[in-house]
């Protein structure tokens, strides 16, 4: 008997009625008792699959724009072999294809929705105008065809487009309603990176999903998954479960997205050996750096590359900090907002390193280096701003008051207004336990400091989602050069994507001064 399957079939009014007869004792939470460790995390004998890379689409140039056509649709995925699970895709029956488009293009995006609910599509890390973002606000009814423009203002890069439905964005994302998206442009060019799609660029979207002791894939909607974020016992790269792939080159281009709903991890090559750090979410960094681990919380992207001239094989691993630390610890319990919360642990709980992707070299090849210098960026100079903007994220009681500045998202109040053109910093203040990733529309921003300390090699260049950990502040530096509003907003929020859905979000309008 699974847990998991049983907890998601309880509702979360009777986990909350449940969790409120026990108001300041120790509450217990569903457990899963049987599937005691994990099965195939770690690759065990569930085989070698090779990576599934996702077709490119270019689209297609019709008077001067690059047109785009994307049908959201119910597909079958089988997660564990043999079991289909319902599933979401675009284009394709789980996930979608890469699309990809030039700097300085204008691009145009037909989206129909052949489901039959609502859905949005939101192109995370684009500055465009509101009305093009894809929020909650850009709702497509089933049937219905949605078709924004806007010219693609992005720095080369890895960009993503995924649901944002109103508190259903959790659900539709794990479903598969989410992709790559290819920016690129002639200063990346001129680098002579990897660049080829499929052979040395590879996009990587790492996905934890959660299957029942049959396979079938399971969405719990209890309070721990609210609180921790739906968090899975198997790990998915574009989709495919222990996943390998061959290289025939020298060097190898990994762009890695944290796709997963709430998942953190710490990357790293198997042997120690190091990879070169090119691209933070935004873009180039200003040079190469050689890193041995890289964490990256959902929403976040990097970029790596990787050297295989001597022909050995490696792997791609990852271990899963624990990014609630202190709050409903592994083995102890912790205090939350007054309430104590035991927990046992779980089966999505990994503390050993786990495969990602096995990558096997066709045999030694010549080597070659990178450039010492890959961009020139602006200098970070927080003198610029004329004012500082405070947000404070907060999970309330057992997660029931995810809140930014004390307030949930409501769709009909506007929490900021922020003036057009002028440089702000904003202090993004965690007063939980447990480390959130905020996300920012409509912006590509700079790190200035945790506080007060330098920011790591993938914070020094562009970012649009950032890890603020536990009682941490991180101030941020922007500027929103284009594209008022007076009516339409954007959205900042966690991208653990059900703190997103319970409220752990807010609005902005970009206006006139
Ligand atoms: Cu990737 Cu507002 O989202
Ligand atoms: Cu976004
Ligand atoms: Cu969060």
């Amino acid at each position: 008997m699974d847990q998991w399957a049983k907890a998601s079939g309880l509702n979360r009014r009777a986990l909350l009625r449940r969790a409120g007869a026990a108001a300041t004792g120790l509450v217990a939470l569903p457990l899963s008792a049987c599937e005691a460790r994990n099965s195939l995390f770690s690759a065990d004998g569930a085989g070698a699959n090779p990576l599934a890379i996702p077709k490119l689409d270019q689209g297609i140039v019709e008077q001067g724009e690059r047109v785009f056509r994307l049908s959201i649709s119910a597909g079958q995925k089988e997660f564990a072999p043999g079991v289909a699970s319902p599933t979401i895709g675009v284009n394709a029956p789980y996930l979608g294809q890469t699309l990809e488009m030039r700097r300085g293009e204008r691009v145009q995006l037909h989206v129909d929705n052949g489901l039959d609910e609502g859905a949005t599509v939101h192109w995370h890390g684009f500055e465009l105008p509101a009305a093009a973002d894809g929020g909650p606000h850009q709702l497509i009814r089933p049937g219905a065809r949605w078709s924004p423009s806007f010219e693609v203002r992005q720095r080369a890069s890895l960009y993503w487009y995924h649901s944002h439905l109103h508190r259903g964005t959790g659900p539709q994302v794990y479903a598969g309603l989410a992709a790559p998206i290819y920016v690129r442009d002639d200063e990346e060019d001129a680098l002579d990176l990897p660049s080829e799609y499929g052979v040395d660029d590879i996009p990587l979207i790492v996905q934890d999903r959660l299957l029942d002791s049959s396979g079938k894939l399971l969405y719990p909607q209890n309070m721990h998954a609210q609180m921790m974020g739906v968090r899975g016992n198997r790990l998915y790269v574009n989709g495919t479960q222990n996943a390998v792939f061959d290289a025939r080159t020298g060097l190898l281009r990994l762009r890695i997205l944290n796709g997963s709903n709430a998942r953190f991890y710490d990357f790293s090559l198997s042997g120690g050996q190091t990879m070169q750090l090119i691209v933070s979410d935004g873009g180039l960094l200003e040079r190469p750096h050689a890193v041995r681990s890289l964490r990256l919380a959902p929403g976040e992207r990097a970029q790596v590359v990787v050297d295989l001239s001597e022909g050995r094989p490696l792997s791609l691993v990852a271990t899963s900090p624990d990014n609630s630390r202190g709050m409903m610890g592994g083995d102890g319990g912790g205090m939350m907002g007054g309430g104590m919360m035991v927990r046992r642990r779980d089966d999505t709980e990994m503390d050993e390193p786990f495969r990602v992707l096995d990558i096997r070299p066709s045999g030694s090849s010549p080597q070659r280096k990178l450039l010492p210098q890959l961009a020139a960026l602006p200098a970070i100079d927080p003198s610029l701003a004329v004012r500082t903007r405070r947000f404070v994220l907060d999970m309330g009681m057992m997660g029931g008051g995810m809140s930014i500045n004390g307030a949930s998202m409501n769709m009909n109040v506007v929490n900021e207004r922020v003036p057009v053109g002028q440089w702000e910093i904003w202090e993004i203040a965690n007063a939980s336990m447990m480390a959130h990733p905020f996300h920012i529309h409509n912006a590509q921003f700079r790190v200035i400091d945790r506080d007060g300390r330098a920011p790591p090699p993938l914070e020094t260049g562009f970012k649009d989602t950032v890890i603020v950990n536990p009682r941490e502040q991180v101030r941020v530096l922007l500027r929103f050069e284009e594209y008022t509003d007076p009516d339409l907003p954007y959205m900042y929020h966690c991208h653990i994507l059900e703190h997103e859905d319970a409220g752990m979000m807010g609005q902005f309008l970009v206006v006139n001064s």
